[in-house]
């Protein structure tokens, strides 16, 4: 039966065919917006898969720049590091030190792949003892001094050759304190791109697996954001610009359009969107279960993401998105 009035609109025209959908899309992916997130361990030819988080590994040196040159070959502009060191203790010493995982991984990198752009993670959860994201006083996060070692720990990694540094222990004054330890060393172009709105967030729960970084007492939320908060976003991201970040973040992403979507709207900034480790594991999980297509979802995910407005989006699938997004 057809309808008893003549549709002056009919929205499917422009659905009908995949060349048309394709023409009128709003909303790029592109093997370019993709930052990938690596874990570097010591050790010689390692590759240890992370169980929290299937495809995923700690890698030794020369296995992170085999890796990452996978990831460049397939238009995969950058990298972020994440450090496993020898050794904990309640100073953090390996962060800083020249000799540092993370350090060797990025002259290594640098060396090899001298046009990727090398990002570093820069917080002390993985290389403190008591695995918080800072020096403790008490029971407390001590936020003056563990500012000024995160300081210490980018200019570190800017000496290796890092080409962002990015700040994810929510203390504040991070940025201020690290642009005035790279100034002082004479890193000046030295990227910082900040966690700026990082949540406390039971999304990470695989990324503790692998970055051995979950606290061994208390949790995160003297420091990190309350989930339910939107409007402090802004006032931490403010905060971030007016301490010199470059680029600003959203963390997590997927629980959190609407943040991304604020802040695109509040701010001229790169902004960046944190793909983490419970989104992604969630997806390989029900996808192993037969309940997902782990290729549709995930791509749909980081779609959503650009939509919502993430100019850059750093994922664990990088270097399969960028696959996909080519067949
Ligand atoms: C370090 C850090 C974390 C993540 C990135 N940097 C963990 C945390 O804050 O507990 C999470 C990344 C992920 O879940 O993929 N502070």
């Amino acid at each position: 039966m057809s309808l008893p009035f003549d549709l002056e609109c009919r929205p499917r025209r422009l659905r009908r065919t995949a060349g048309l959908r394709r023409m009128v899309s709003e909303t790029s992916l592109c093997a370019a917006n993709l930052m990938y997130p690596l874990f570097v361990c010591h050790g010689k030819n390692v590759r240890e898969p992370v169980s929290s988080m299937p495809g995923v590994f700690h890698l030794s040196v020369e296995n992170i720049v085999q890796e990452a040159e996978k990831a460049y070959a397939r238009g995969v502009p950058s990298v972020l590091l994440f450090g496993l060191p020898k050794s904990k203790d309640a100073k953090a010493s390996e962060a800083t030190s020249k000799n540092g995982i993370v350090q060797q991984a990025v002259r290594a990198l640098k060396k090899n792949l001298p046009e990727l752009v090398v990002a570093t993670d820069v917080c002390v959860c993985a290389y403190t003892d008591h695995g918080h994201c800072g020096i403790l006083k008490g029971d407390d996060v001590d936020n003056d001094p563990s500012a000024a070692l995160l300081g210490r720990m980018a200019a570190s990694h800017a000496e290796a050759g890092a080409d962002i540094v990015a700040p994810s222990a929510m203390m504040d004054g991070q940025v201020a304190a690290i642009r005035d330890a790279l100034d002082g060393k004479g890193f000046k172009n030295t990227v910082i791109m900040g966690y700026s709105a990082k949540y406390a967030s039971a999304f990470y729960g695989p990324f503790r697996e692998a970055a051995h970084s979950a606290p061994g007492k208390g949790d995160r939320k003297a420091y990190q954001m309350n989930p339910a908060n939107a409007r402090e976003a802004l006032i931490e991201t403010s905060l971030d610009i007016q301490e010199g970040a470059d680029i600003i973040m959203v963390k997590p992403a997927l629980a959190y359009l609407d943040v991304i979507s604020m802040m695109r709207r509040n701010f001229e900034q790169p902004l960046a969107a944190y793909n983490v480790s419970g989104e992604y594991s969630m997806v390989k999980a029900a996808a192993r279960n037969g309940w997902a297509d782990e290729r549709a979802v995930a791509l749909e995910m980081l779609t959503a993401m650009r939509r919502a407005g993430a100019d850059i989006i750093i994922t664990y699938w990088a270097t399969d998105a960028a696959k996909w997004l080519v067949e």
